[in-house]
């Protein structure tokens, strides 16, 4: 199983806060049956700026040590980055890091609302031959109580990743749902774990993935498992036609 999304990279954000820690979750995403991890860290969320460079020297070096420490795990660069007005300067200076160097990028939401220029950016990074990845879209206050802002970026080209521990209703029953109407109507393209640590924030990737094909068939289940191949290949990934959530179905009070 590949984890797409993941804060395992030791003392670069607010997941794992040294080395020790960066081997504990790389032990327990194998236990998941994980062999492939993407390394996300925050960038331009306010609190952290981590450019490629700085991300890619030390993904070589964590891999040293899990090789040293017989961990059969491989961890690939990412970057989460937090929706602003700089990406594309960014992207042209080399700051950004797309997903396993690839022409995907992790585009993160404040938790409360979608900033007026978000259509835009979307817009623009596609411009630029990118293609933006909404992260745990189900997490958003302002989608849950209009999902027609998210279905309107999926049609527009933007692909969106939700959280394994959203769909265990580790976050609430309000995202838990959220999260299954997301995937109902073909408004999300990928699972991953968005792990910080092994405690309050772990992978749930295996029961996340149980739960999908227990829901909605092993067609369903399959396409996820395969998309998350596919984006760190750096190929076209499978897409659903978008449907609207219909407002009787909208979840009113998220938070
Ligand atoms: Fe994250």
């Amino acid at each position: 199983m590949i984890d797409i999304h993941s804060h395992i990279l030791p003392g670069f954000d607010d997941g794992a806060v040294d080395l020790s820690e960066s081997l504990n979750m790389a032990r327990a995403a194998v236990n998941e049956g994980i062999h492939t991890i993407v390394a996300t860290p925050h960038h331009q969320n306010g609190y952290y700026f981590n450019p490629k460079n700085d991300i890619e020297y030390h993904i070589l070096e964590l891999n040293n040590k899990l090789q040293e420490a017989n961990i059969p795990l491989t961890v690939l660069p990412g970057q989460e980055i937090r929706i602003n007005l700089n990406i594309i300067n960014e992207i042209l200076s080399g700051i950004i890091a797309p997903i396993n160097n690839t022409r995907y990028l992790f585009i993160e939401l404040p938790s409360w609302e979608v900033p007026i220029f978000t259509e835009q950016v979307i817009y623009e990074i596609q411009l630029n031959g990118y293609i933006p990845i909404i992260v745990h879209p189900e997490r958003n206050r302002k989608l849950a109580e209009n999902p027609s802002i998210l279905y309107n970026l999926v049609n527009k080209g933007a692909l969106t990743q939700i959280t394994a521990s959203s769909l265990t209703g580790n976050f609430g029953k309000p995202i838990q749902k959220f999260a299954h109407q997301l995937i109902e109507h073909h408004l999300t393209h990928f699972i991953a774990s968005d792990a910080h640590n092994i405690t309050n924030r772990g992978f749930h990737m295996q029961k996340a993935y149980n739960i999908i094909k227990k829901t909605y068939g092993t067609e369903i289940y399959y396409m996820y498992l395969e998309n998350s191949k596919l984006l760190i290949d750096g190929q076209y990934v499978i897409r659903n036609e978008p449907q609207k959530i219909l407002k009787k179905k909208r979840i009113r009070r998220l938070f």
